[in-house]
């Protein structure tokens, strides 16, 4: 097992800040490359009070987090040549128009109508504290300190406080899978573990991956670093800038949280003697696990407090003698990472081999206030008429080594195909496109196996919608030291 180098890594790979509940995130345009990297020279500082957060420490106030576009890059005045040899889509961006449609970004969520991500921003700093009064107190600091240092703040995106109960708008717990990387504290936590831990180079460039490989690395000329801040490559003819680092992929979405609970009153045929009990059945079934965590595999019949948190299941041999009559092929959860039963692997060995080339480190925040403060269904479908004002919804962030590989594939083969595990009208019924008849490639059903029959929903309107997006690269520190020109210690 490799060791991390964690006081050279952003603590964000690590940590999910759950103690740190205040968060705002930065987009920001450099305006002067000068000064803006005298700010970055003193975010690689230690102790001064404004230092990005490395992995080695466990901040119980503040955090704070750099990450940077393909333009920010060359704005910033790294060599053109480094630049191209970032990853295909970080240099070519979320909403290059076939990767879109890939992505199926088309419609409602077409780049055309995102708020940000086609201006591309250069910059995104994401700022955590214990509460929000230290939240405001930090931003506001920091703020000053941007604008004088040759930045401008494009925009300012808020998120809500973590709640105690760790629910999204939609009323689920989230936040409970995330996968175990080698070399991290939680490593050490068999029981969390739905197989063993993943090669810390899925997550992190510059260490081995699940094909026992190092994920390719964007690399700088001998000649461009003549302060050596960067490592050599491994066979000596470049410098290594991916080293400690890695892709964070950030995607804005809002949720239609009447919507969602209307259709589900509406429409849903599942067991349940009232229209509430039934409703949450529906939607329990889209996403693939209880209201309050339980997953459906290890409790399908009813909410169950004792498996709220629990992540150690699989399918292949709780469920599919069942053929997922459990939870559906097709849930939310199910669908973004189908642990030991994809169904195009023959057996349960390749499907496991399989998935784990395919998983996210998922560090998203809730944004807006939520429908009902009890987050009780009942109270949200007594409000199931008012219009959907999108004021509500999840900044969805996930970092991984390898944008395609991870966050694309799933989102392209799994989330959205109509196809996945023999299905042919669904998609992934939570943040799925959702598109209607005419359109040949038709994705808005939603299957659910039931003995004897199976339930089929049909005309699902889209729940969540995409409004805005970028790819950024968050360094190590000593890359984070190159792009800043940090003068080096004498
Ligand atoms: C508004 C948008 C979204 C909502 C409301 C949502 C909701 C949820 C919920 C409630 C869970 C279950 C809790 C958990 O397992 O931690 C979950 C899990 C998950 N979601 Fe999402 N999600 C959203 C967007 C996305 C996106 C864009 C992706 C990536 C393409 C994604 C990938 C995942 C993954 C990988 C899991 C863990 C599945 C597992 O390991 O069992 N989600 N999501």
């Amino acid at each position: 097992m490799e060791t991390l180098a964690k006081p050279e890594i952003q603590g964000l790979i690590v940590r999910g800040y759950g103690r740190l509940p205040s968060a705002q995130f930065l987009l920001l345009e450099v305006r002067d490359a000068v000064l803006a990297r005298g700010y970055l020279q003193r975010l690689c500082e230690r102790g001064d009070g404004i230092s990005v957060t490395t992995a080695n420490v466990s901040p119980d106030d503040v955090a704070l987090h750099v990450a940077f576009t393909a333009p920010g890059l060359v704005q910033l005045g790294v060599p053109a040549s480094a630049v191209e040899s970032f990853a295909r889509e970080l240099v070519e961006g979320m909403d290059e128009p076939t990767r879109a449609m890939s992505l199926g970004d088309q419609g409602v969520n077409d780049p055309e109508h995102w708020t940000w991500g086609r201006e591309k921003p250069h910059v995104l700093l994401l700022i955590y504290a214990k509460d929000e009064l230290m939240l405001a107190e930090r931003v506001d600091r920091e703020r000053t300190a941007l604008e004088a240092s040759g930045f401008h703040v494009i925009v300012a995106k808020h998120t809500a406080p973590l709640r105690a109960d760790q629910k999204e708008h939609f009323g689920w717990k989230d936040g409970l899978s995330t996968p175990i990387m080698e070399g991290s504290e939680r490593a050490a936590d068999p029981h969390e573990v739905w197989t063993f831990p993943f090669r810390a180079g899925e997550f992190v460039l510059g260490y081995r991956n699940e094909y026992e490989a190092y994920s390719e690395s964007p690399t700088v000329a001998l000649d461009d670093d003549p302060q050596g801040h960067l490592p050599l490559t491994s066979d000596g003819t470049a410098k290594d800038l991916g080293r400690n680092g890695t892709y964070l992929v950030y995607r804005e979405m809002t949720q239609d949280v009447p919507g969602f609970w209307k259709y589900l009153a509406t429409n849903s045929r599942e067991p349940g003697d009232d229209e509430v009990t039934r409703a949450i059945a529906l939607g329990s079934k889209m996403v693939g696990r209880w209201p309050g965590g339980a997953p459906l595999v290890a409790s399908p019949s009813h909410d169950d407090p004792a498996l709220s948190n629990i992540n150690d299941f699989t399918y292949h041999d709780e469920d599919q003698h069942h053929r997922s009559t459990a939870c559906p092929f097709g849930a939310h959860i199910r669908r973004a990472n189908p642990r030991d039963q994809l169904p195009s692997e023959h057996d349960r060995d390749d499907s496991i081999e399989m998935v784990r080339k395919h998983q996210m480190i998922r560090r998203g925040r809730v944004f807006g206030p939520p429908l009902a403060d009890s987050m009780d269904p009942r109270d949200f479908l007594a409000k199931r008429d008012e219009p959907d004002l999108g004021v509500r919804g999840l900044h969805f962030i996930c970092l991984v080594g390898h944008i395609g590989r991870q966050f694309e594939f799933v989102q392209r083969a799994w989330i959205n195909s109509p196809n996945f595990a023999a299905m042919f009208r669904d998609a992934d019924p939570i943040i799925g496109v959702h598109r209607p008849p005419p359109d040949p490639n038709v994705s808005d059903e939603f299957t659910c196996p039931a003995e004897p029959l199976r339930r089929k929903y049909k005309g699902m309107p889209q729940f969540t919608r995409l409004v805005g997006g970028a790819y950024f690269f968050l360094p190590g520190m000593r890359a984070l030291r190159f792009i800043a020109r940090h003068p080096l210690p004498l």
